[in-house]
């Protein structure tokens, strides 16, 4: 071992008892009696951040209502959000029949509709839409009509509207599934209605197609 080395290690020996002690000393100070104090803090700004944190519970000039979140603007929207006018009303509900789906159908967006009624969905209407979920064998509940039987000829519209508002014992999805994701679901629907959805779709654009030229005749 060097001299220095040798050196360093008698006066950290001379001093350990002095640092033990002052050691004890700082940790008792730091238990105060009040138990409402928060004691000596050791680096006081990772407790008190100068930033505003967005859940705490803060008394300053922005937080008037003592939180720190701000409710947004009143008639905020989120970005990309599309109105939905069709009244919740059984007027709204025969009008929605003649909603198209805005969705360009690809197998890509029913593999997501069918992800989505996965999570939101199948407990209750089961996997194929049988009616047939894990809730409904195990309660009371009333299981939902079977999608391929009484319902297999509800058109895309009213699917829409009916996860929109809910209809008897089911509840709204507005709150949970973005309007896009709705009509992706609608496309999932309707495969378990038992359609072939992309030949629905694709027949839907000779439609659309038929009407345009229709209208160019009248315009002539
Ligand atoms: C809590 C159980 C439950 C959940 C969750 C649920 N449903 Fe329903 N659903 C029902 C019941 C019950 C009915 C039958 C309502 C009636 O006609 O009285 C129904 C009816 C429907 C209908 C027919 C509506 C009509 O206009 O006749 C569609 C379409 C539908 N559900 C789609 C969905 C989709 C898509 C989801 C997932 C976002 C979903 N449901 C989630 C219970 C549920």
């Amino acid at each position: 071992m060097k001299r220095k080395d040798l050196n360093i290690m008698n006066i950290a020996k001379k001093f350990s008892g002095a640092l033990f002690i002052g050691l004890i000393g700082l940790t008792l100070h730091s238990c105060q009696s009040d138990p409402n104090s928060p004691g000596v803090e050791y680096m006081p700004d990772m407790y008190r951040s100068r930033a505003l944190e967005p859940n705490m519970q803060q008394q300053d000039e922005y937080a008037v209502d003592s939180q720190e979140v701000r409710l947004p603007a009143v008639g905020s929207i989120p970005r990309g959000f599309m109105p939905f006018t069709i009244p919740e009303s059984n007027e709204g509900y025969a009008m929605a029949a003649d909603l198209k789906n805005p969705l360009p159908y690809s197998e890509e967006t029913l593999k997501e509709g069918k992800t989505i009624f996965g999570k939101m969905c199948s407990h209750c209407h089961g996997k194929t839409g049988k009616g047939d979920g894990g809730v409904i064998g195990n309660s009371e509940y009333p299981p939902p009509p079977a999608y391929d039987g009484a319902i297999k000829d509800l058109p895309a519209g009213k699917i829409f509207y009916s996860i929109t508002y809910g209809k008897n014992m089911m509840g709204s999805h507005a709150s949970q599934i973005s309007q896009e994701d709705r009509w992706k679901l609608v496309f999932y629907v309707q495969k378990l209605q038992g359609h072939d959805v992309a030949k629905l779709y694709a027949e839907k654009e000779d439609v659309v197609a038929t009407e345009d030229a229709v209208a160019e005749e009248a315009a002539h």
